[in-house]
């Protein structure tokens, strides 16, 4: 099996023209090309198919080819081979239009005469800003370039986050979809799916006896998610960041998303629609934590300036380029919910994600409840020093990124004479059990697409539920004035509060 394969994935049966509108920007050159380019030398990609790049700048097909092998050679996670590339490249086209003009469409359709240089089955994959999608779409159904579902030939349309700003304006963007496309043509893509842990979370949780049965309030003390950044608003991401914030940008979609998959009923069957069905129903059991005020359950922060580890100044978030320096937008949001189920009422559940902090993390932390009576002390240390403590209760950790694995906490006895009790961990590592550098997500998700497998996208209600659980915070931000806190730490203690009346902390590691 060639280096890094996709396991036990098939080959895309379908020829098929993928047309990437967006593709002078940056996702097309660092994930989307690299990506189809790795599922090409694997073998995954049919017999017969043309990607077509679609943007406003002046290009021609010679040019375009060059400028994609040179973004495989720079980003491919595997080592490439010139021959294969220039075989890949061989299959690029350009076409030059403005996505808002029904000309560029027709122009599009003209070329698609071609039958043999561009099979009829068509994935559209929109990689340009949000305001678009509805346009673009719409011209293509104009212009007679989507199929009917269930037609000879399919028309598939990939669409990038964000999905909307908020509740209604999702509501909106859904409706508009929708007036052009039927649910089963749309692929939302949330790349954090296309991870391989995220993925096992199911695997974990329905594949194993042992877990499942204490997956619930009788046994977990709390669920915490943390999605932590180092980088702040480098390569010009300010504009977008400042509209949308941490809020809009990680909670509504990725940590929402990890959430539902730790926290959902085992579907019937792996279908996509059993799946999203689940997904579907613990979003709408989810709520904002709150006692009293909004803010006990909702802390907002924006980094301040300081120094990184070289000493270097950092900009605080006000004062870097391209944020109002009036923002309110938040690059740090904290929050506690709850899920008003049978398996969930009563578990706090608590979320963080922020720019700027300590390391790069993304984790989900299970922490289970303490045995009933404590019969054991624990053995804590810190290198040679020791300290006597109240026993730690089990955690289960699934690491998301980097160093993808799973982490089980549990007490075992300390050799001696003495009954004490110290933490060991049982560590599942990706790279430490397969040693092969792991798919990137966007091969799976791209592969997904072209197979038609839509488990890993996110429907339409599903997104309008993710809405639902944030949209009490957007309509209170007033109320909820974001606090400063220092580059490189993790957050501020502002989010400590939320713990309130839990055993247990942020896990700061
Ligand atoms: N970059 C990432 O890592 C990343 C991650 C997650 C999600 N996303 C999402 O993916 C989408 C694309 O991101 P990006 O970073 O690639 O953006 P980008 O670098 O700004 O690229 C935008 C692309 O859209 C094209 N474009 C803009 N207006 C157009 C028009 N009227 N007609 C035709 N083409 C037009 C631009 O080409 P011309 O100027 O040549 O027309 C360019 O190719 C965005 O929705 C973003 O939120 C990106």
């Amino acid at each position: 099996m060639p280096e890094g394969e996709i396991i036990g994935e098939s080959r895309v049966q379908d020829s098929v023209t993928i047309v990437i509108f967006g593709a002078s920007g940056d996702l097309t050159h660092r994930k989307l090309i690299p990506a189809l380019y790795i599922a090409y030398a694997q073998g995954l990609l049919p017999a017969r198919f043309t990607i077509v790049g679609f943007a406003r700048r002046e290009y021609d097909d010679a040019v375009f080819q060059q400028m994609l092998a040179k973004s495989i050679q720079q980003f491919s996670r595997l080592e490439t081979d010139p021959e294969t590339v220039a075989r890949f490249v061989e299959h690029v086209r350009y076409h030059k239009g403005d996505i808002s003009t029904p000309g560029a469409y027709e122009s599009l359709k003209a070329r698609f005469s071609d039958t043999e240089t561009y099979p009829e089955n068509r994935l559209y994959y929109l990689s340009i800003i949000p305001s678009l999608f509805a346009p673009a779409v719409k011209l293509l159904k104009e212009a007679g370039l989507v199929a009917k579902p269930g037609a000879e030939h399919w028309t598939r349309v990939v669409i990038e986050k964000p999905f909307g700003k908020d509740l209604k304006s999702a509501m909106a963007l859904n409706t508009k979809l929708l007036k052009y496309l039927s649910e089963c043509q749309i692929y939302r893509i949330d790349h954090y799916l296309g991870k391989e842990t995220v993925q096992n979370i199911l695997s974990f949780r329905f594949a194993n006896a042992i877990f499942e049965p204490v997956f619930n309030r009788s046994y977990i003390d709390h669920i915490q998610i943390t999605a932590a950044e180092t980088v702040g608003m480098e390569m010009g991401r300010g504009g977008y960041y400042d509209e949308y914030g941490a809020l809009r940008d990680m909670v509504t979609n990725h940590l929402l998303q990890l959430l539902c998959l730790v926290t959902m009923e085992a579907p019937g069957d792996l279908s996509a629609e059993s799946i999203r069905n689940e997904k579907v129903k613990v979003l709408n059991a989810m709520r904002l934590d709150i006692r009293k005020n909004i803010s006990d359950a909702v802390c907002r922060g924006q980094y301040g300036k300081g120094t990184d580890a070289e000493g270097k100044p950092i900009t605080a978030y006000l004062d870097e380029d391209r944020i109002d320096p009036k923002s309110t937008t938040e690059s740090f949001a904290a929050m506690r919910l709850s899920i008003n189920n049978w398996r969930w009422a009563g578990v706090p559940i608590l979320l963080r994600t922020g720019k700027r902090m300590a390391k790069k993390t993304t984790e989900i932390v299970v922490q289970f409840k303490v045995p009933p009576l404590q019969l054991f002390q624990q053995v804590e240390c810190d290198d040679d020093v020791c300290d006597i403590t109240r026993i730690k209760p089990n955690t289960l950790i699934f690491q998301i990124q980097p160093n993808e694995g799973i982490l089980l906490q549990v007490g075992t006895k300390r050799p001696g004479m003495r009954f004490v009790v110290e933490d060991v961990k049982m560590d599942f590592s990706y790279s430490g059990t397969w040693k092969k550098s792991l798919p990137e997500a966007y091969e799976r998700l791209l592969l997904d697409t072209l197979h038609g497998d839509s488990t890993l996208f996110t429907r339409s209600d599903e997104v309008e539920a993710e809405w639902r659980v944030v949209q009490p915070i957007l309509d209170n931000l007033d109320r909820l004035q974001p606090y400063t806190y220092p580059p490189g730490e993790w957050g501020m203690p502002e989010a400590d509060w939320l713990f309130h009346g839990v055993e247990g902390k942020w896990r700061n590691k």
